[in-house]
């Protein structure tokens, strides 16, 4: 799918010793090649305002509550809230998104390749030409 979705994990445990969740496959739609994570991010700080040329991401809030702002490769808009360790925001390439961040939140991204800066898009202009070409 060429679209962001919402993947819902599981949560072992119980409340009284815990949870713990894994991501592997085959929920997670891609194999992972690179962990990197978000930390002491002041709160309503907004990130982001990128695409990926062709990485697949999934990210979870793991404390916190994360809101994505998303446009897709056919022009749709979504507004996804992270706020369970469990759910995972999967985004596939060419999604454009802004990122803003509540208190003490902690954003895990699981990705498909290694970073490479020539794999991102930071000019929205850009995104916004290379998408048109789906009309
Ligand atoms: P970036 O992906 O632009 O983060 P955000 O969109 O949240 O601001 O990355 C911020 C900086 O960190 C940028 O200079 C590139 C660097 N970086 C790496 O060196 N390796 C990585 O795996 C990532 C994700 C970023």
């Amino acid at each position: 799918m060429n679209v962001p979705y919402l993947i819902n994990f599981s949560s072992i445990g119980t409340d009284s010793i815990g949870f713990l969740t894994v991501a592997q496959s085959p929920e997670v739609p891609f194999t992972i090649k690179r962990a990197y994570w978000t930390y002491n991010t002041p709160s309503n700080q907004i990130r982001g305002f990128h695409a990926h040329r062709e990485l697949h991401q999934l990210i979870f809030s793991i404390t916190g509550e994360i809101e994505f702002y998303t446009e897709d490769i056919f022009g749709n808009k979504n507004i996804f809230k992270l706020d369970q360790p469990n759910i995972g925001l999967y985004i596939p390439p060419m999604v454009w998104r802004e990122i803003k961040f509540g208190i003490n939140s902690t954003l895990l991204c699981l990705a498909s390749f290694e970073y490479f800066e020539t794999d991102y898009i930071r000019n929205y202009e850009d995104f916004k030409k290379l998408i048109k070409k789906n009309d």
